[in-house]
């Protein structure tokens, strides 16, 4: 029966990436080892985000490290506070640990985190062929109430090995490898493109292994549900007023849509994913002549390298689309590492709808 084999024939994250044929077969192995340093990375901020709630009730949330005094759980603190001396904040300690796991993986050449404000380089002998964008936490507003949050990545192939420059991820999302992003929730889950559609792992914590969940997922060509912070709605073009207001007063009958908003995009695009729908973070209209900024990195938009362009490829490979209110998103070719776009992504008629009132706009 399927569902016994199921249970003992687990699929794992790194079985599937080996399976999969993706576009450059001949680098399989090579794919697989940085995945499982991703991997690490996700199931080391997994076990920290759990336990950071505990250290905050045990005492452990000092401006210092007070592991050595603390005897109630030794075990604790080693796991969050890594230095020993000073607390680190989650995020920080979050990107820590993959920029040494990317590095150390050998498999990386060039790092862009949300975190480091240069790019990274690595070292000629640790030296591989791959660039990986990432956010290594996203949604830390909700960090301290233990709502979700989420690592998102992307992934590019150098052009040239001996002659590594900023050029290799200034490139258009259309050029990325794989994009994925690790949801810490009520489960753990993990969401990966190679190109070859969406698949959903949800991690088992007595395996340690993400386990295929959710195969082949593919979003819904319409949605119930529109996901935005409305409280910047003063701020918004026409096109977005117009079509939230649509939202909740259709006028050709169907019903209105439900606002849900988490303000942790990793866990607002995994819910458009599986539910259907739409996610908006709208262009700033900055001053009242209606010039938008675009493309700045001092804006509340969201990054085009880790966070536009990853859960761009996703929308698109699962079958919605993501666009930047001038253009297709993946298209968008960035200047600067953190450059940042308005982003509308989800349900493939959605996003029409959205594209229409740009385009009649304009
Ligand atoms: P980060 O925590 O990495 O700085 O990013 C948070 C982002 C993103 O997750 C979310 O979609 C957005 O901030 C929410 O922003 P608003 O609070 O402006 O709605
Ligand atoms: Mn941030
Ligand atoms: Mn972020
Ligand atoms: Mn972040």
């Amino acid at each position: 029966h399927a569902a016994e084999a199921q249970r003992t024939d687990l699929m794992t994250i790194t079985r599937h990436v080996l399976n999969e044929q993706g576009r450059h077969p001949e680098s399989r192995g090579d794919f697989t080892i940085l995945l499982s340093h991703i991997v690490l990375g996700c199931k080391f901020v997994a076990s920290a985000v759990n336990k950071a709630g505990l250290a905050k009730l045990i005492g452990l949330a000092g401006d210092t490290n007070v592991q050595a005094s603390n005897p109630i759980s030794p075990r604790l603190p080693a796991l969050l506070y890594s230095t020993g001396e000073e607390q680190k904040k989650l995020d920080v300690l979050s990107n820590e640990v993959f920029v040494k796991a990317l590095v150390s993986s050998g498999r990386t050449c060039v790092l862009v985190s949300e975190e480091n404000e240069e790019a990274i380089f690595v070292d000629a002998p640790l030296r591989g062929k791959y660039c990986v964008c990432f956010d290594p936490l996203d949604g830390s507003s909700n960090i301290d109430c233990g709502v979700s949050i989420g690592t998102i990545f992307g992934i590019y192939m150098i052009k040239d090995k001996d002659n590594v420059t900023l050029d290799d991820v200034l490139q258009p999302g259309t050029d990325m490898l794989a994009a994925g992003y690790c949801m810490y929730g009520s489960s753990c889950t993990l969401v990966l493109s190679t190109g070859n559609g969406v698949n959903g792992f949800t991690l088992d914590p007595s395996l340690g292994e993400f386990i295929l969940t959710h195969p082949n997922i593919k979003i819904p060509n319409r949605g119930k549900i529109y996901s935005v912070n409305e409280g910047n709605a003063k701020n918004w073009d026409a096109p977005t007023a117009k079509f939230v207001e649509k939202c909740k007063f259709p006028q050709d009958g169907s019903p209105s849509k439900s606002l849900r908003y988490i303000g942790s995009m990793v866990a607002d695009v995994h819910r458009t994913l599986l539910y259907g729908g739409i996610f908006l973070y709208p262009a700033d209209q900055k001053s009242p002549n209606g010039k938008l900024r675009y493309a700045d990195a001092n804006s509340e938009l969201q990054s085009v390298l880790y966070e536009v362009f990853p859960m761009s490829f996703l929308m698109e490979q699962a079958g919605g689309q993501a666009f930047t209110g001038k253009q297709r998103a993946l298209e968008l070719v960035p200047r600067k590492i953190h450059d940042r776009s308005p982003i509308f992504l989800g349900s493939y008629d959605d996003v029409e709808d959205i594209k229409a009132l740009y385009a009649s706009e304009s």
